[in-house]
């Protein structure tokens, strides 16, 4: 019989307290910066899985593409008992590898990892259905802290997927993938998305998409601190920026201010002051070479097992064990 149930890692504050902890520090800094995780309350994840069926928003359709060529190698090369997936969100493209473990027979639980409680339990559910037999645990955590991590029983893959490794800065990277290979045993591997360098138009045009959703889900995080700290940011006093950083490898999105303006932060007894075309950095998407995986990988205590890409070489697929 398969089964579901759900497990809250952290304190039910615990989101709220990491907010006002990110904005006071992220927006009395400067410049003035937010993380992404922030993005994506509900209509925040609404609209990214809008921007992964964009024409120009590439990662996810090559990514897919990946998985639907390689998940039988994954499976034949991990015999994987237990797939933990961090950031799972709706767990669309993890099929391709549930698929793949289960006609192999290996596979009896799937622990998918995220901060979205109503990801987690839509996904959850409808998964339980579709795979008889399965035990679907998930885990309601913020994984960049490495708190709360989940284990079971091996041999385990530990999935990161999507390229949202590169949504960290490197020092970040550096923390959370040795935090991951302290979970890891020998025979346990880690299956790492990242996207890829490639021609600085492609990658401007998939974070810059002609029909603004990326700009409306930028915006969005503005909303969310208006909701959630009551503040009164008019998100129609921002417009959206997206550029590449040629010497870090990484896009970045911003929220320009088109006109000097005080924004209250009601929760925080804060006051924020912009100038005209300030800027407010709310995201890094880094980019990677096979390279800059490999030795990241190998400073975390791993290797580089298996390097697998699209045709067109636009995302890389990682398999990396202990070393
Ligand atoms: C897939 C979550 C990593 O950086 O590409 C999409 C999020 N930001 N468009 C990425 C995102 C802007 C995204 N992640």
């Amino acid at each position: 019989m398969s089964s579901y149930d759900l497990t809250r890692q952290l304190p039910a504050d615990h989101f709220s307290h990491a907010l006002r902890h990110d904005v006071q520090h992220g927006l009395t800094a400067s410049p003035k910066t937010l993380p992404p995780k922030w993005f994506y309350d509900a209509a925040g994840s609404e609209l990214f899985e809008e921007i992964t069926r964009l024409p120009e928003y590439y990662p996810t359709r090559a990514e897919r593409e990946i998985l639907t060529s390689r998940s039988r190698a994954i499976a034949a090369i991990t015999r994987a008992r237990t797939l933990v997936e961090l950031g799972s969100g709706s767990s669309e493209k993890t099929r391709l590898l549930l698929d793949a473990l289960q006609e192999l027979g290996t596979l009896e639980t799937y622990i998918p990892v995220d901060v979205s409680e109503s990801a987690l339990d839509a996904a959850g559910k409808s998964l339980t259905k579709e795979y008889p037999g399965l035990s679907v645990h998930a885990v309601l955590s913020d994984f960049t802290h490495g708190r709360g991590l989940p284990t079971g029983a091996g041999p385990k893959v530990l999935a990161f997927l999507g390229g949202t490794l590169g949504n960290l800065l490197p020092a970040e990277r550096a923390e959370f993938l040795t935090g991951l290979r302290k979970l890891m045993a020998p025979g346990d591997a880690l299956l790492l998305g990242t996207d890829l360098v490639k021609d600085p138009k492609v990658l401007v045009a998939a974070y810059d998409d002609a029909a603004g959703v990326t700009a409306a889900f930028n915006k969005n995080v503005l909303n969310v601190l208006n909701r959630e700290l009551n503040a009164d940011f008019d998100p129609g006093t921002f417009e959206h920026v997206a550029l590449w950083d040629a010497r870090q490898e990484w896009i970045e999105m911003r929220l320009r201010s088109t006109r000097t303006q005080t924004v209250k932060i009601q929760a925080l007894d804060l006051a924020v002051h912009f100038e005209e075309g300030e800027e407010l950095r709310t995201e890094v998407s880094a980019k990677f070479r096979h390279a800059r995986v490999a030795d990241e990988l190998e400073a975390a205590g791993l290797e580089l097992a298996e390097w697998w890409t699209d045709e067109q070489g636009r995302f890389g697929l990682s398999l990396a064990v202990p070393r």
